[in-house]
């Protein structure tokens, strides 16, 4: 190619880039449906075709357009049949070698093949999708893409959302047609300084359609959204709220069969509606006795299924009351990774394996780190009897003076709220984990902290802080920072023995911190290679029983902390992450787990397991 045409090329493509970068795609519906598991969708997961794209090469080339060459000169520098195929949900990094470290852009697609004329080509992924009738609606929704996406069906760009936590929808029974349908989402998962989270954090940065990928059809108005919970007053008040899809006035009938509650009401002209609900005989919802209700509802034919548990959450002074008995929260926290397939949770399987480990350890509560979880997760540990604080990833370096980060960071926490507030397992929100005091930071965090509240008063909201530090000429934990007071339970993460020496005998330390306040220690804790033995009292032997004195002494000192409502170690598992360089201990892993990455138990697992069954002991005469 000569060079002066090379370089028109060059810019032809340029501008077709910044042209495509553009184009202001509708982003996706504000707030997605809830429960969307609960409206019998159509499952789009399996093989999906797909194009590693790390030049960005796929827009310039509209290869959301799936071109086949219609004649002898015509031909494509691209096919998605035939080519690589990459498992949904999942993230791409444990499905081939080469993308273990892939940071950048790769398309993902699929057929809807609509109407019985409509078969798929060889080697085509596809799925058979009816078209909707008149009075109908579709929708295609993501439980999660990671890190930000945008949607093509039929060659227009459609939506795009970015958040790798959080579901998203977009409306596409408008725009299918009869036959054959392509559908190609564009995910990137670079790291970028405006991002939630930003440029480095401890976790590994799964890319990809790591969530479900659903169908759901609806009534041309339906139940976007509704909130089931107890009233505050502390009787057997529920309290039921309904918003339509759109501003209309429809009849919506809740049923809640065992409660021996039918209720039809009629959504107002803004398309909400509410009722309160005196009942009886309520078996509310604990830890000991996670007990849910089969919840129906019915509007213009469309049914909502759910399963739905009562409680009340309150903060006392320092202790952290469920249905008013005071609870200490037996906490452990995971990532939502499954270590042995180094990869991401993405299955009810997963779901079952986590927190059945969680289960055996003798917690009740689970610190869902550093994301909202998928569902899956979430629904089993409210059915198990788990206590879950669940919270956005403003994980250190967020850039608080950015507003176009504080309004992704708004999203995110409603798109969080929105999809589990019927979740009442759910009694924490958190909305923060080791952000620097600073005036931005402060009204960064007020400001979500104001949403968040606005949203859901039936709920705990927290952070996590790392700023608490040993005073020696007050010989005391003390911490400086201002915002923490805004918060209904303070969390400190701390690693005394690990990342802190030890300034005098652990069991005769004092903390000083929020003293009104329930205080959680959110994080504790040190590394340890699985079967790897030494000196209980050198870190750099990164041996068992090391970690396992480190645990005594951290146990021995939170006996002292006058307002401890609560421990979380770090972590459940080691889990992979990309600066753990150590070339023996880590490996890429943080070997902080209480299990190793095949779920072997190290000496510390032992003296939280003995120490919560303590706890439990000592909760069951409360
Ligand atoms: C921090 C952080 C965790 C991290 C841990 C560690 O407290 O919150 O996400 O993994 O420390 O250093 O292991």
């Amino acid at each position: 190619m000569k060079i002066n045409t090379a370089i028109t090329a060059a810019v032809l493509c340029f501008a077709a880039m910044q042209a495509a970068a553009q184009i202001t795609a509708p982003t996706a519906t504000p707030t997605p449906m809830t429960n969307v598991y609960g409206r019998n969708p159509q499952l789009l997961n399996g093989k999906w075709a797909a194009i590693i794209d790390p030049y960005d090469q796929g827009v310039p080339k509209e290869i959301y357009l799936d071109r086949t060459p219609q004649n002898d000169t015509e031909f494509f520098e691209y096919a998605f049949d035939g080519g690589m195929r990459l498992e949904v949900p999942s993230d791409w990094n444990s499905q081939m070698p080469e993308l273990k470290y892939y940071e950048g852009t790769i398309w993902y697609a699929r057929h809807l093949l609509v109407g019985e004329k409509a078969s798929p080509r060889e080697g085509q992924c596809a799925t058979t999708v009816e078209m909707p009738r008149e009075d109908e609606r579709l929708f295609l929704c993501f439980g999660a893409v990671n890190y930000r996406c945008n949607v093509y069906l039929n060659g227009s760009r459609i939506c795009s959302h970015e958040g790798g936590f959080t579901p998203f929808e977009v409306e596409i029974g408008d725009k299918l047609r009869e036959g054959d349908n392509f559908l190609a989402v564009e995910v990137d998962n670079r790291r970028r300084t405006d991002a939630i989270p930003a440029m480095a954090f401890d976790w590994w940065n799964y890319g990809g359609i790591t969530r479900d990928v659903m169908i759901v059809r609806t009534p041309k108005v339906y139940v976007r959204d509704y909130f089931l919970r107890l009233g505050k007053d502390g009787g057997n008040k529920i309290l039921f709220s309904v918003d339509l899809s759109e501003a209309a006035s429809r009849e919506v009938t809740l049923e809640i069969g065992e409660l021996g509650i039918s209720k039809t009401l009629k959504t107002d002209g803004r398309g909400h509606g509410e009722a309160v609900f005196e009942t009886k005989k309520l078996k509310l919802w604990a830890p000991e006795a996670p007990y849910l209700y089969d919840v129906r509802l019915t509007c213009d034919g469309a049914t909502i299924e759910d399963r739905i548990g009562f409680r009340r959450v309150a903060v006392d002074g320092t202790k952290i009351l469920v249905n008013g008995r005071e609870v200490f929260l037996r906490s452990i926290s995971f990532h939502e990774e499954i270590p042995q397939r180094m990869g991401r949770a993405c299955t009810q399987a997963d779901a079952r394996m986590l927190l059945s480990e969680a289960k055996e350890l003798g917690a009740n509560t689970i610190r869902l780190a550093h994301y909202p979880q998928n569902e899956y997760t979430v629904r089993m540990a409210e059915e198990m009897g788990f206590i879950l604080w669940e919270e956005i990833p403003i994980w250190q370096g967020i850039d608080f003076t950015d507003t176009a980060t504080s309004d992704k960071a708004h999203g995110m926490l409603r798109e969080m709220i929105t999809r589990d507030r019927n979740r009442c397992a759910i009694c924490l929100w958190g909305i923060a984990n080791e952000t620097r005091p600073s005036q931005a930071r402060n009204a960064f965090l007020k400001s979500l902290l104001d949403e968040g509240k606005s949203i859901d008063t039936s709920r705990l909201f927290v952070a996590a802080f790392d700023n608490a530090y040993f005073i020696r000429e007050n010989d005391r934990f003390e911490m400086d920072d201002d915002f923490a007071r805004n918060l209904d339970v303070v969390a400190v993460n701390k690693y005394m023995g690990w990342y802190a020496a030890w300034p005098k005998d652990p069991a005769t330390i004092r903390w000083e911190i929020c003293t009104d306040k329930p205080l959680m220690i959110s994080e504790f804790g040190g590394e340890a290679l699985y079967g790897q033995h030494g000196n209980a009292h050198r870190a750099s032997s990164w041996s068992e029983e090391y970690q396992a004195q480190l645990y005594a002494d951290n146990l021995a000192m939170f006996a002292n902390i006058p307002n401890l409502a609560g421990i979380s170690p770090w972590i459940l598992f080691d889990f992979r992450s990309p600066y753990r360089f150590h070339p023996t201990n880590q490996e890429g892993w943080n070997r902080k787990g209480l299990l190793s990455d095949r779920g072997q138990k190290k000496k510390a697992w032992y003296i939280i397991r003995d120490f919560y069954r303590t706890k439990r002991n000592e909760q069951s005469k409360k």
